[in-house]
């Protein structure tokens, strides 16, 4: 471990002047075009050259093109173009592309999706982590992009939260243990210690940078609610939220993102304490911190305010999807009236300069001879492979009778339910569209997880009208793949009263307009149709596997009872095939919950005595060899 820090820190060292020496000639508006990241939809790249500036990102679903590597290519080398003319208004400092690439470069067609967090959460496979790292990495080079909002430490404690699938578990412990390696897959980088000791560790030549979220809290809300309040004394703050960060940061993650929810009612974004003190203070953070999207309007009603209060509070580089040039102008003019001291703007471009050169940016080629881009290992068999096994060692097994399982391959099964035969569901939110889609059309390459059983077991049959006429005559087995459909933030919450808050985020304004998921964790209440097709195969004695492809652990009583077995699939992604290699006895179930599961939704939070409520405890997972 002392060799990788003696070789690296000549070049921490090296990297760190050079930012500086560049800081030195950059002027004012130089420097606050760094600051600013727009949407790609909404610059283009003479703006990015005119306006000097330092990120363009994509929201979820926003796509060039055709939505295929190449387009992304294309896209990117446009603005690097741009942004590296030189000539005595504008310096050559290369563009820093973000994509939310949380499970695999989700937003492409045809990438490898792996399965969302929560259900990596349950393999607790650390080296399977930055494996998935690393090849998440190659297909976001392969698309010439070089940064990916990913990982989520979020600690997630309420399962009504819509983002819990992106959570790994309600145990900052494990989020903790996987915190460094996914940082490390993702940055292809070893420099354990670097990133506290002497600037940043450098990012490997395929690595991307990496970006921990949503600095913090953002799993501890009230209720589950997105964007919500967390109310915790320091102390429980640290325990539960802060403590993945400190790994992250040891391993030298870049970059931070800010969350938008509070801590005890102030915004995290203008505050000074978590983000200067805490973050870049205590825990020695020396990378750059970004806003989340349009996190800055809420913070005042007037936006010139706004903007002080996150700048002060120590945000590095900001997400203004369209509002880029009000913000540009609301930092000029506050740096101008000495709202915002100019010593906070160098801190800030220095940070991003630092990382641009850590991560290489300035001695790599354009984006399309870039020896990544356009890779064939783009969605390739060997990446799928990882995602199968990320699938296979994911699933919880949760009750198993008679035997049932593993399932004979020359058995007559029967595959029903709504997500037996839909790749866009089982990859959930953040897939293609922001929101995630449906159906089978936009899951460029994969298997859903009927083809996958297709694959291993010829005599089963699909029935989409749930079996309905089915009998034990002509069926050994079913199979029912149960859940949810996919959602995304605030729009998966599950809330008792009022609507999802419109305003930041990538929802559109309009208050009242958006409905969150549901008001009930009850899968019963939410989508009724699968019990009934769980309970009327089993009433004509057809012994059913229910699979459950969900976001979340669900209140799932009745769909349990009617069962011979039931499986937690999480969100398992483009790799539906994973979950017959367990269901047919090649791989044994190995996945442990990676939340408590509830037995009914009042009280289904990690709130200490909560346990009674408690169906199947944090860490549980049946085995067929322990049962056979
Ligand atoms: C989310 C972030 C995401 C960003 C960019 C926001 O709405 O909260 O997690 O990285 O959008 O898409």
């Amino acid at each position: 471990m002392s060799g990788t820090k003696r070789v690296g820190l000549p070049h921490t060292a090296e990297r760190a002047e050079r930012a500086r020496r560049l800081l030195a000639r950059m002027t004012p508006a130089q420097k606050i075009g760094q600051m600013t990241q727009p949407e790609r939809l909404h610059i283009t790249p003479a703006q990015v050259r005119a306006h000097h500036i330092g990120s363009v990102l994509s929201g979820g679903g926003s796509t060039p093109g055709r939505n295929r590597p190449a387009d992304w290519v294309a896209m990117n080398d446009a603005y690097w173009a741009a942004s590296m003319e030189e000539d005595d208004r504008h310096l050559a400092i290369p563009i820093l592309y973000g994509v939310d690439a949380i499970h695999g470069n989700g937003n492409v067609l045809g990438a490898t999706i792996f399965p969302h967090n929560i259900g990596l959460g349950a393999t607790r496979d650390a080296d399977l982590i930055e494996r998935i790292g690393r090849t998440t990495a190659r297909e976001v080079l392969a698309a010439g992009v070089d940064w990916t909002f990913a990982p989520t430490l979020a600690v997630a404690r309420d399962p009504r939260w819509g983002r819990t699938y992106e959570s790994y578990s309600e145990d900052p412990a494990l989020v903790t243990a996987y915190a460094d390696r996914i940082v490390k897959g993702l940055q292809h980088s070893n420099g354990r210690g670097e990133g506290v000791a002497a600037g940043l560790a450098g990012v490997g030549p395929e690595g991307v940078v990496a970006c921990a979220k949503h600095w913090v809290g953002d799993g501890g809300t009230a209720a589950g609610v997105d964007q919500g309040d967390t109310r915790a004394d320091e102390d429980e703050l640290h325990r539960l939220h802060i403590a993945p960060y400190v790994a992250a940061i040891e391993a030298g993650v870049h970059t931070v993102m800010v969350s938008l929810s509070a801590w005890n009612g102030e915004k995290c974004h203008a505050h000074r304490q978590l983000i200067q003190d805490v973050l870049k203070g205590r825990l020695g953070f020396r990378g750059f911190v970004v806003s989340d999207w349009n996190g800055v309007e809420p913070l005042a009603r007037a936006y010139d305010d706004a903007i002080v209060m996150a700048a002060n509070a120590g945000i590095d580089m900001f997400m203004v999807p369209e509002s880029w040039r009000e913000f540009i102008a609301g930092l000029t003019h506050a740096v101008e009236r000495g709202a915002v001291p100019m010593e906070r703007i160098d801190d800030a471009v220095e940070r991003i300069l630092r990382v641009k050169f850590a991560c290489g940016l300035f001695d790599r080629p354009r984006p399309r001879v870039r020896p990544g881009s356009n890779g064939d290992c783009f969605g390739s068999r060997e990446h799928r492979e990882v995602a199968r096994e990320a699938v296979r060692k994911s699933l919880v097994l949760l009750k198993h009778e008679g035997g049932v399982l593993p399932l004979d391959r020359s058995a007559r099964i029967l595959v029903a339910g709504r997500n037996a035969h839909d790749r866009g569901r089982q990859c959930g939110g953040f897939t293609v569209e922001w929101q995630g889609v449906s159906g089978n059309d936009r899951i460029v390459g994969g298997t859903s997880i009927w083809e996958g059983i297709r694959a291993a077991a010829p005599r089963a049959q699909l029935c989409t009208n749930g079996g309905a006429r089915a009998d034990t005559a002509d069926f050994d087995a079913a199979i029912v793949v149960i859940g949810e459909r996919p959602y995304a933030e605030g729009l998966g919450d599950i809330r008792e009263e009022g609507p999802v808050r419109a305003g930041a985020s990538n929802l559109p304004p309009g208050p009242g307009a958006l409905r969150p998921y549901g008001d009930t964790l009850e899968l019963a209440t939410l989508h009724a149709g699968d019990l009934r097709t769980v309970r009327g195969l089993a009433a004509r004695g057809i012994p059913v596997v229910a699979v459950l492809v969900s976001g979340r652990p669900m209140v799932v009583n009745d769909e349990l009872a009617a069962s011979t077995a039931f499986v937690a699939a999480w969100l398992p992604g483009s790799e539906g095939v994973g979950v017959a290699d367990v269901l047919f006895g090649d791989h044994d179930f190995t996945g442990r919950l990676p939340f408590s599961w509830p037995r009914e939704m009042r009280g289904a939070n990690s709130a200490p005595g909560n346990d009674g409520r408690v169906l199947f405890p944090l860490g549980y997972g049946l085995r067929l060899g322990a049962v056979e």
